[in-house]
Parts: C-alpha cells; structure tokens; sequence
C-alpha cells in the first residue's frame, strides 16, 4: 500500500515550556520550575505526527524572519517533511507558545500566534489534493478556504475552539475535538455528514455518526509526563489509520495508542512516536 499523501494547512510555534511542581491559579506566582524549548504549534505537530507514522506530509503555514523560526522547523526538516508551503513574513516574528506543565503532566498554553495569524487565504493553493488535515490556530477565514479548496479526505481539529462557518463542518470528513471542545461546539456537531471523534484524556475516545457511537478505545495505560501534543498526535494518527482502510474500533485504537505514547515523553514534537513504537504499544 502506498504512503497517504496528506497537507497540513496549520500553525508552526516555538513552545517554550516551563515545568514546575504545580501550575499557578491567575494572580499566583510559581517558581522553581525548569525550562525548555521544542518546536511546537498544532499544526506542525500534526504534521511531524503523520510523518512519523508513514505518510507523506506537506505542511502549509508561516513563520517570522528570525531564528526562531529554524529551531521551528528543525524536526519537520530533518524528517522529510515538504516545507516549500511554509511562507516567511518579514513584519512578525514566528509563533511563540508559553507552556506550564504539572508534576501530573498537566499543562496551560498561552499563545502569541506572530506569523500565523497574519497567514491569510492568498498563500493557499488554489487545489489541496490528497488529504487535508486543519486546526483553528490559523485565522478562521483561511482555514475555510483551505477546507473549500480540497479535493480529498478533510480533518478539521477544531481546537482551540473558534468560531469557524458552517461550511467548514458540513465538509469535514472528519472532525476531531477534545471534551472542552465539544461543549463549546454543542448542537453544531449534531447532525454532520461526516465523522465525530471525541477525545475524553486518559478516558480514551469515542468516535460518532450522527449522534451514533460507532467506536470507543480506551488508552493503554502509560505514566504521563507531559500531555503536551498527545492531541495533536491522536488527530494525525487517526487520519493516517482511516485513510489507510482500517475499520472504526482499530482506527480509533491506533490513535489513542499514539496519544497516550506522546504523553509518556517531554515536549511536543520531541515526544512524537513512530510508526514502530505505536504497534509495538498495541
Ligand atoms: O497542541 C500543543 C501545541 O499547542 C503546542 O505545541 C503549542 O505550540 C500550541 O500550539
């Protein structure tokens, strides 16, 4: 079977990531902590995730004139990820993610997003073939001009939760967000022709049909470290596992393996598993 061709339309970040004992409630101040950068954004995530577990990945997006935006891009262009979609903007700097993760592994995301929010539908393509993957990182217009201008499988992460149009949802193959997520969003993911997966953390997942259930998975239990990416990578997973035919329950399976290995490890993209390791866990 040939690798799945997908595009990433998304966000590239620099995650600078302090982790501490505890995560501090507004007004409190907490110290003690230690610091690290990894290259970061849902979007490159996403990106180096699908790469990671076979695919062929493209990823569109746009990142500051500055040094940043190396260290941004380090992973994606060490592991054959095709950058020629990423635009450099001489007027903001690349994305810049501040991060606190917990003794529990629990973390809180602050992002000045630079490059990204400026990155409008212009830079698109005016056809995405293959398959799409989306997150809401990027301004809302750009991510519905991206979704109109694909021809194949659409995955859009509706994380963080935006607003964003009807037409993105009603074109969606898939739809991916977590519990937070999916009240905000409510009713309006009632109802769409395409699928539903609903990520509960360390509950595992669920993936629906028009309200129906067709799948559940429980995660393989790990000791979690740094939930930072475990999203990210369960999106990626599982778009990579319905495009290659596997059915609902395995497909689901595959995902929350993933998630749950990228909890395991510090870092976003450092934390990123294999192909390999995900069987292996399975
Ligand atoms: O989903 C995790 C990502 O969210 C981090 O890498 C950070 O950059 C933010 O975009």
């Amino acid at each position: 079977m040939s690798a799945p061709l997908i595009t990433v339309v998304g966000s590239v970040n620099l995650d600078f990531v302090a982790t501490a004992r505890t995560l501090p409630a507004p007004g409190e101040t907490v110290t003690g902590a230690t610091l690290a950068r990894h290259p970061g954004g849902k979007g490159a995530n996403q990106a180096l995730a699908a790469r990671r577990l076979g695919a062929a990945v493209r990823l569109i997006g746009r990142v500051g004139a500055d040094g940043m935006a190396d260290e941004a891009l380090a992973l994606l262009k060490a592991e054959g990820v095709d950058l020629s979609g990423v635009a450099i903007d001489r007027a903001a700097p690349t994305g810049v993610a501040l991060i606190g993760v917990d003794a529990e592994g629990e973390n809180q995301i602050i992002v000045a997003p630079g490059a990204n929010a400026a990155f409008t539908s212009d830079l698109l393509p005016t056809v995405i073939e293959g398959a799409l993957i989306c997150q809401m990182e990027l301004p809302a217009a750009t991510v519905a001009a991206a979704v109109a201008r694909a021809t194949g499988f659409v995955c859009v992460n509706l994380a963080p939760a935006l607003d964003v149009p009807d037409s993105v949802l009603r074109r969606a193959d898939l739809i991916v967000v977590n519990q937070g997520e999916s009240e905000v969003y409510g009713r309006r993911l009632h109802g769409l022709p395409g699928l539903v997966a609903v990520t509960w953390g360390s509950r595992g997942a669920g993936l629906f049909h028009d309200g129906a259930r067709l799948a559940t998975a429980e995660p393989p239990e790990v000791s979690v470290i740094d939930s930072t990416g475990a999203g990210d990578t369960f999106v990626a997973a599982l778009t990579v596992a319905l495009l290659e035919g596997m059915g609902h329950p395995e497909a689901l399976a595959f995902a929350c393996a993933a998630g749950a290995l990228t909890a395991t490890r510090a870092g976003a993209q450092p934390s990123l598993p294999t192909r390999a390791e995900v069987e292996g866990m399975l």
